[in-house]
């Protein structure tokens, strides 16, 4: 009798820990998903919810970190959507992190497919971007050239500075790392620099990128060049063209000699 207690609470023991070693779900146990409240993106001390939504209707959540097969934190709740609370991050509680969840009719430490991976930072600067012009600096008259401003996270917005001007020269948005913006050739020498920013509050903010020098071809000697090069082809022409003529000429007189004296040949 006693030996069946003991049996039936090391079994209660059990299923109470399974949770903490989760073994590998079946495909039909779908993901959730993970979100970011204000945002993935923020600065230190903000208070940050991470929200966990199944497809289902769960009986407890898990939040995981990358790594880590113990869950950083569980929530018992019994609908779709569970919250985890971090109060004033810190940078040192950035990372990836992602979510499961299970239902009391599954089998002990059984858990859903794992969410995606949520990129959680916590900084007070974002990485220096950098800036690049395509197809290069340098301006060949009646062409356009585009500014690359490329940051390390997609999602973000992003300004371009022309030195001397107070105000963004262009801004916008961009769901890549990088935002390109196309400028018109002939205003397009000058001095330039851009940054990037999360889009939404709390911002989050990059230093200015190293400043890029766009300048104008120096369209004499491109002229100069061009018209050497149109001359040599124009001699390569008439050169070829002497050559055509003179086999032309060459073989009308064979062939008319030939004509001329059938029995010699
Ligand atoms: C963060 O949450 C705590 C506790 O809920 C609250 O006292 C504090 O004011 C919040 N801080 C911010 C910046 O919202
Ligand atoms: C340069 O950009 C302007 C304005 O977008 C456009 O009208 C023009 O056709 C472009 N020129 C070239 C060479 O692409």
């Amino acid at each position: 009798m006693a030996l069946a207690v003991a049996l039936q609470l090391l079994t209660l023991w059990a299923l109470g820990h399974a949770d903490l070693t989760p073994s590998v779900p079946p495909a039909s146990y779908p993901k959730p998903w993970l979100g970011a409240q204000p945002a993935a993106v923020v600065t230190p001390g903000v208070n940050v919810t991470l929200r966990c939504r199944a497809p289902q209707p769960a009986w407890r959540f898990a939040l995981f970190r990358a790594g880590e097969s113990v869950p950083l934190l569980l929530r018992d709740v019994s609908m779709e959507l569970a919250e985890f609370f971090l109060e004033a991050v810190t940078p040192a509680q950035g990372g990836s992190y992602h979510c499961s969840y299970r239902r009391l009719d599954w089998g002990p430490g059984i858990w859903s497919q794992p969410s995606d991976v949520l990129e959680l930072l916590v900084t007070d600067l974002l990485p220096r971007p950098s800036l690049v012009a395509l197809p290069g600096p340098v301006v060949a008259p009646g062409a356009n050239v585009s500014l690359r401003c490329a940051g390390r996270l997609p999602g973000m917005s992003f300004a371009l500075y022309r030195v001397g001007l107070a105000a963004p020269l262009q801004y916008r948005d961009s769901a890549q790392r990088w935002a390109d913006f196309p400028l018109i050739g002939a205003r397009a020498p000058g001095t330039y620099s851009c940054y990037y920013h999360t889009p939404s509050a709390p911002y989050v903010l990059s230093p200015r990128s190293e400043p890029l020098v766009v300048r104008s071809d120096d369209s004499s000697s491109l002229d100069y060049t061009q018209g050497n090069l149109i001359r040599l082809g124009l001699a390569g022409l008439v050169l070829a063209s002497l050559g055509v003529l003179v086999v032309l000429d060459c073989c009308s007189r064979s062939s008319a000699l030939h004509q001329a004296l059938p029995g010699v040949w």
